[in-house]
């Protein structure tokens, strides 16, 4: 099975109008360099979702959603529905990313049904898993993320719809990242567990690796075996380091 890459940048609570402008450049980047081989997906924050939409579109940059809520409309104050972002030019939208598990408390059920109101609205939902320091230290990562993604996939049928990023939390905005050999190791059972569940579809499903991508580690991190691309937050905020990680594919 040949997955195209995919490289997605999460701008998380950074990001006003005038981060635009770092669109703009990387929209440039992409059309005049060489065609990336990877798609392109940029997760901002809901107030400019409309606006990455359709500014990056003619550069075939995608949009994303950071959270969605898990029914489609109500009396949720603050909260953003899933086919809300699809209404303003969203193809994916993140759940249960490990900063929304531990500041908002969310659970693999909920992450789950997010999952599918996504898919019921046409969106890819990108579902985070990933241990804590602790569990890697005391040898449970491997249990831990293989059970938030039994708790966290959905049993829906447009399973080529579904993509898993494996992010250690550990490494996520501390420059640190897991060796080679554990980032194989994991994205290798990840596969395993998709595959035993979904069986050949569970061959096709991305696994996106993120925590502390960078223009110096993406190249090596990205042609590890079942690293079908990244997700990238600090480093996605900089068109030119993104668009190295991007070219690094
Ligand atoms: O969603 C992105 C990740 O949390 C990674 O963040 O690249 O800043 O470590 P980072």
């Amino acid at each position: 099975t040949t997955i195209t890459p995919l490289i997605a940048g999460n701008w998380k609570m950074n990001g006003l109008r005038g981060s635009l402008e770092e669109l703009t450049t990387l929209a440039g980047m992409l059309t005049t360099g060489e065609a990336p081989r990877a798609l392109v997906v940029i997760c901002p924050p809901a107030t400019i979702l409309a606006a990455v939409a359709r500014q990056g579109a003619s550069a075939g940059i995608l949009a994303g959603g950071q959270d969605c809520h898990a029914v489609a409309s109500g009396a949720h104050t603050g909260d953003v529905s899933a086919s809300m972002l699809a209404d303003a030019g969203a193809q994916y939208v993140i759940v249960g990313h490990s900063e929304r598990r531990a500041n908002h408390g969310e659970t693999d059920d909920q992450v789950r049904a997010k999952a599918e109101a996504a898919i019921g609205s046409g969106l890819k939902p990108i579902i985070c898993v990933g241990e804590t320091e602790a569990q890697r230290d005391g040898g449970t990562a491997d249990s831990v993320v293989a059970a938030q993604l039994a708790a966290s996939i959905p049993d829906a049928a447009e399973l080529h719809q579904v993509i898993i990023a494996y992010e250690p939390i550990w490494a996520i905005g501390t420059g640190r990242t897991p060796s080679n050999d554990d980032i194989a190791q994991m994205h290798n059972s990840i596969r395993r567990q998709l595959v035993d569940r979904f069986g050949d579809k569970g061959a096709s499903i991305h696994i996106l690796y993120g925590g502390s991508l960078k223009p110096q580690n993406a190249r090596e991190i990205l042609q590890i075996e079942n690293v079908n691309g990244g997700l990238v937050g600090g480093a996605s905020l900089l068109a030119k380091d993104f668009y190295t990680i991007i070219s690094a594919v």
